[in-house]
Parts: structure tokens; C-alpha cells; sequence
């Protein structure tokens, strides 16, 4: 979910709520099953919320018109406990209307809670644990007419994860809030403050930020902010300037932020490589906080990361094994989390996330570093969560992404990851010392290829827009480009709601092909034929094999490889690559093939149906 809070002065001009609703409309891609805001004055406390996208709450403000007030909470949901309903919608009000409350995570005990307060006599109107707070939540403000105190007594009974705002018309110029396991920034204006689940909340008005603790509560008054822990002490925040500006978080012309991100990305692994990867071959992570004692003695490379992120774990699998000789696993985080993985002081755990909030991550780190293993994030958001509880963070410098579906984030961890294992390579030292420093310097050449592709988009467009009544679509790829073709899939499903699969090439023949019929569209990516171990050969194979049972092959090869020509009704071209940085070009086609047909279909390319940018609970 999406969370903002302002305080300001009375007079302030845009009015606290309008400062709100522009929040909300930067941190949609939270989540946007519903909306509401409160706004607090001292006469009282006004709120509407509306089920359906931030276009429904702003259509229902400009019918109400709400006052000015001097405070103001926002939110965007995405659902769990409780469809997306009206009365399932944020803030939820308590304490006879005064209070009013919002809240992103899950509550665990709070169905034991509820029991409490009914026995008392409170009667809920929605579904949500949420509401659930704020009766407590009013009922601690009862006992000490204060709303830090009564945020503090709140958060000491609840279990689960959650970011709380609250505001209260006997205290109209305050917001307090609180978090555990869940993201609240403070923004810091002058002469106003503000709170946000992100920067993004209030980029438009300071780049001034505070990060937040676990278990931290903070009250923001227009010209104050205090932070205090669970024991009410008080706390000093780390301050500091986001270097994000307002511009990155708009879509700049084009028609999607899809399409602006897509067209981002050289720029994105150019900002990752930038004062990491020099010309004199050597390799400079700053950031790198694990002991290179430690790092020389790694047996073991596990990768964990949700979604598109673990499709880059499996590019670094396939990098950092032939470099570095370490043996490289990648697992789903959910996955890895709840078995009983073998991790030791000598396994260093990669952890990649574009949010660095996504909880299945989070607790897939703290289990890792409780069994004694080191854990490096890959991450692109400053002080998230995975970032703060690391051993030590790769900042991916790929900016603001808001489309749902992850695009320039995922060069960008593909690009750490070589970052990663071209260091472990020199670091430990090894016999492909030559190759290691050519692919250093390919690495480097990548942006310019990128923006080739990206400049060829209007080829796949075309085909894509004439492929949108298609059922199904099928990726196969071999080596690297196998996680390419599963990313591809991935692609299709999130944006255009169509049945793809990826499959390794080679396992076609072991089930897969029973699925080609006359005039399926099938994508195969294919390795450089410079490459080693006659890959390129054996992708050819598998070609015609397809193409004999009538498949409509979508060929992605590089520029100057003929012998693909035979068999491919479609050939999208790709600068030549060396095998292992191929995945940086050949997945950009198929992200500009999604984006399309899902354009073509009408559908809401940056927020398609059910998903969540950042999915905060487990
Ligand atoms: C969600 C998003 C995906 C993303 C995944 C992991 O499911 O919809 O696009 O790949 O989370 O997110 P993270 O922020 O951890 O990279």
C-alpha cells in the first residue's frame, strides 16, 4: 500500500490535502484497489474513501468540498485483509469520528483483539485488521490524551508487520506514525513535514529525508519531528538528501511509465557501472562491507530474490560460476525461507530486490544471517529495509521505477551481479584473468547496445500488435538466455494477461513440444554464434524442430547470425554480445513485446489487475 502524511500551516497554499492527494498519486503504483484520505481540523475530522482507483477518491473530493485543515493521511491499497471495498477502504475512523487511521502489512493477533474490544462494546463496520487499531488505538488516546503515547501503547500490543499513521482532531496539527517490517520515510520541508512509504511521496516538494527505524514511532508537527522507540526514548534519526529528482518519478512524454523505464535502461546500467567499473580493468565496489577475508573463504553462492529479481539470480548463476568457480544457487526467498537450507559462515547470500521491501525477501535475509551466513543486498531503494538489515549493500542506480511489472530494475541487477562476480573473480584471483578483464570492458560497452535496441522498438511493436488475439505464447531459451525466455513469459503474463511459459530449449524435446501445434507463436532467444560449447548449434536445432510441428517462430539473434534466417518468420536483431552479457539485450525485445500487446489490448500497462509493486506482506 501506498501511505502519506502532511502537517503544514493553516494558511498553506497547496492545502494540506492537496499536498496529500499529489503524494497519492506518486505512490499509486503501491497498490490501487481503493483510496481514502482524512483531513483533520479542530472542529473535527472529515474523510472519504472509495473503493477502485485513485480516480474514484478524486472524483468523490471534487463533489465534496473538503476544508483546508492543517493535517492530512492518505492512502492507496492493495488488499488483504478484506476485498477492496468502500468500507474495506483507508482511514478508518474510531474514537467517535476523531481519529481517523491508515495502515500498510497484515496484524496477526488481530482477530484476538477484536474479541477484546467487542467484549467491551466497540461494533466494527469493515473487515480489516486495520480497524482493529484504531479502536485500540482511540482507546489509548482515552486513557492519556496524547497520540504519540497512545501510538506507542498501540504498537506494544500488536503483532505482525505494519507502517501506522494516525491523526486526531484534539491534536489537528500532528501526524504520528510508526512502523515495523514496513517502510515510512520522514520528508523534511520548512516550515511543513511530511511521512511516506517512499520518497516518492513528497519528492515534489524536498529532497530532504530521515530514515526510520524498527519499531520507531514518529510525530510530525509543521515545524517539528520527534522519534522515539517502543520504550518511548528518544531517538536520532539518520538524515539525508535523495538524489532522485521529482522529474525521474514522472513519466517524461511517453505514454506509460513502462515505456519511459524501458527506454531508461541504458541510462540505468550506466548509472550502476558508473565508479565501479574502471578503464584501467579493476574493479572498485566501495560498498563492499564484508571482509575480503571473508569473501575469499565463500564456498557458496546462494541468490534469493522474488519475481523478475530471481530471474536475475539465475543470470548471476551462470556468471559467477564460470568466473569465479563458486558453486551459485538461486531460490525463490519464500522457498528458501521455510525449508531448511544448508547455509553456513562460508555461504554469502545475495539478496536482490528492486524494493528491498518485498517481506518474502526480508525474512529470507534475517534467516539467513541467524544461520551465520553474510548477506550482500542488491537493491534499488536507499534505506529499505533489506538494505538496513544487510551485511552489506550493491546499490542498483536504476531511479524511481513505478511501473508494476520491473523493467530497468532488472538490467540493473543483472549489471550488479556482474559487478559481483567480475570483483569475486579478481578478488580470489583465478585462470581466466584475461577473459575477466574483456568482459569488464564489454560490460562497460553494454548501455550503447542497449539503446540500440531500444531503438529498434517500433519492429517489435508492429508484431506484437498483431499478435494480440493470441492465446498463448511460448519462450525457450538455452544457457543464459533461458532465464531470459522465463522473464519473457513472466512479461507477457503481468502486463497482457496471456497464458507464456518459458523452458530450457534443451528440455523441449522432454515434454514441452507436445504443446506446438500449427501457427503457435513460440520466442527463441539465440546465443552468439561466437560463442563456446556449439550452444548456437544446438538452439538452431530446437528451432527447426518447432519449426517442423508448425510453430510461428519469433527469433531474437544477433546482428550478422544467417543461419537463423531459414527458420524464422519473425527476427528481432541485437548487437553482438559476449554469451554471458547477452541477457542485458536479448530480454529487451521481449519487455517491448509485452508492453505492446498489452497497449494493444487496451490494458493498464503500469498497473495491471492483482499485482503490487512492492509486495509487503508474506
Ligand atoms: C512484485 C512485482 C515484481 C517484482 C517482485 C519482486 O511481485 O510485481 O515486478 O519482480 O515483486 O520485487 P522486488 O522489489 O523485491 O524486486
Amino acid at each position: 500500500c501506498g501511505i502519506v502524511g502532511y502537517v503544514g500551516p493553516a494558511s498553506a497554499s497547496p492545502r494540506p490535502l492537496e499536498v496529500v492527494v499529489e503524494g497519492l498519486r506518486r505512490l499509486e503504483y503501491r497498490g490501487y484497489d481503493s483510496a481514502g484520505v482524512a483531513v483533520t481540523t479542530p472542529e473535527g475530522m472529515v474523510s472519504a474513501k472509495k473503493a477502485g482507483k485513485l480516480a474514484n477518491l478524486l472524483a468523490e473530493l471534487e463533489r465534496r468540498d473538503l476544508p483546508a485543515g492543517t493535517a492530512a493521511i492518505g492512502h492507496t491499497r492493495w488488499a488483504t485483509h478484506g476485498g477492496p471495498t468502500d468500507v474495506n477502504a483507508h482511514p478508518h475512523l474510531a474514537g467517535g469520528g476523531r481519529l481517523a487511521l491508515i495502515h500498510n502489512g497484515i496484524i496477526e493477533n488481530f482477530a484476538q483483539l477484536k474479541a477484546e474490544l467487542s467484549q467491551t462494546g466497540v461494533e466494527f463496520l469493515s473487515e480489516t485488521d486495520t480497524e482493529v487499531v484504531a479502536h485500540l488505538l482511540a482507546r489509548h488516546h482515552d486513557e492519556t490524551q496524547n497520540l504519540t503515547e497512545a501510538m506507542r501503547l498501540t504498537v506494544g500490543r500488536l503483532e505482525g508487520a505494519f507502517t501506522l499513521l494516525a491523526t486526531h482532531a484534539d491534536e489537528p496539527d500532528t501526524v504520528v506514525g510508526a512502523r515495523r517490517n514496513s517502510p515510512l520515510v520522514i520528508g523534511l520541508g520548512e516550515g511543513e513535514n511530511f511521512l511516506g512509504s517512499d520518497v516518492s511521496a513528497f519528492i515534489s516538494s524536498t529532497r530532504e529525508a530521515m530514515e526510520m527505524g524498527q519499531d520507531q514511532i514518529v510525530t510530525i508537527t509543521a515545524d517539528q519531528v520527534r522519534v522515539i522507540d517502543t520504550a518511548g526514548n528518544a531517538v536520532e534519526a539518520r538524515r539525508y538528501t535523495v538524489d532522485w529528482d521529482a522529474e525521474a518519478a514522472v513519466k517524461g512524454g511517453f505514454a506509460t511509465f513502462m515505456d519511459k523505464e524501458i527506454h531508461d535502461q541504458p541510462q540505468a546500467v550506466a548509472d550502476t557501472l558508473l565508479g565501479r567499473a574502471g578503464t584501467d580493468g579493476r574493479l572498485q565496489l566501495d560498498e563492499m562491507r564484508i571482509r575480503e577475508s571473508v569473501l575469499r573463504t565463500v564456498d557458496k553462492i546462494v541468490v534469493i530474490a522474488c519475481g523478475t529479481a530471481a530471474y536475475a539470480g539465475h543470470v548471476a548463476k551462470y556468471a559467477i560460476e564460470h568466473w569465479c568457480r563458486i558453486p551459485v544457487e538461486v531460490e525463490l526467498a519464500h522457498e528458501f525461507r521455510y525449508r531448511d537450507p544448508v547455509v553456513s559462515e562460508k555461504t554469502l547470500v545475495v539478496a536482490v530486490s528492486q524494493s528491498g521491501e518485498t517481506m518474502d525477501t526480508i525474512m529470507a535475509v534475517r534467516h539467513a544471517r541467524e544461520q551465520g551466513a553474510k548477506v550482500l543486498a542488491i537493491v534499488n531503494t536507499h534505506g529499505s529495509t533489506i538494505a538496513r538489515e544487510s551485511d552489506a549493500v550493491l546499490y542498483t542506480h536504476a531511479g524511481p521505477e513505478i511501473a508494476v511489472a520491473s523493467t530497468k530494475a532488472f538490467l540493473a541487477q543483472i549489471t550488479a551481479c556482474y559487478l559481483l562476480g567480475l570483483y569475486l573473480a579478481q578478488l580470489r584471483g583465478n585462470k581466466f584473468a584475461d577473459e575477466i578483464a574483456e568482459d569488464l570492458a564489454q560490460l562497460r560497452a553494454m548501455p550503447e547496445k542497449i539503446q540500440r535496441v531500444v531503438d529498434n522498438e517500433e519492429h517489435v511493436r508492429a508484431v506484437a500488435r498483431s499478435m494480440k488475439d493470441e492465446p498463448t505464447v511460448l519462450f525457450l531459451g538455452r544457457h543464459v538466455g533461458f532465464p531470459v525466455a522465463l522473464e519473457g513469459a513472466l512479461k507477457l503474463k503481468e502486463l497482457a494477461y496471456i497464458h507464456a511459459e518459458g523452458f530450457a530449449a534443451g528440455e523441449l524435446k522432454h515434454g514441452p513440444i507436445a504443446l506446438v501445434e500449427e501457427g503457435q507463436p513460440v520466442f527463441v532467444i539465440v546465443p552468439s554464434p561466437r560463442g563456446r560449447d556449439a550452444l548456437h548449434a544446438k538452439v538452431i536445432s530446437n528451432i527447426q524442430e518447432i519449426r517442423a510441428r508448425g510453430a510461428h517462430t519469433m527469433v531474437i539473434a544477433e546482428d550478422g547470425d544467417e543461419a537463423v534466417v531459414p527458420y524464422a518468420d519473425e527476427i528481432f536483431r541485437i548487437p553482438q554480445t559476449p554469451t554471458l552479457l547477452a541477457p542485458l539485450v536479448s530480454v529487451v525485445p521481449l519487455q517491448i513485446f509485452a508492453a505492446a500487446l498489452a497497449t494493444a489490448k487496451g490494458l493498464d500497462v503500469d498497473q495491471p489487475r492483482n499485482l503490487a509493486k512492492s509486495v509487503t506482506v508474506e
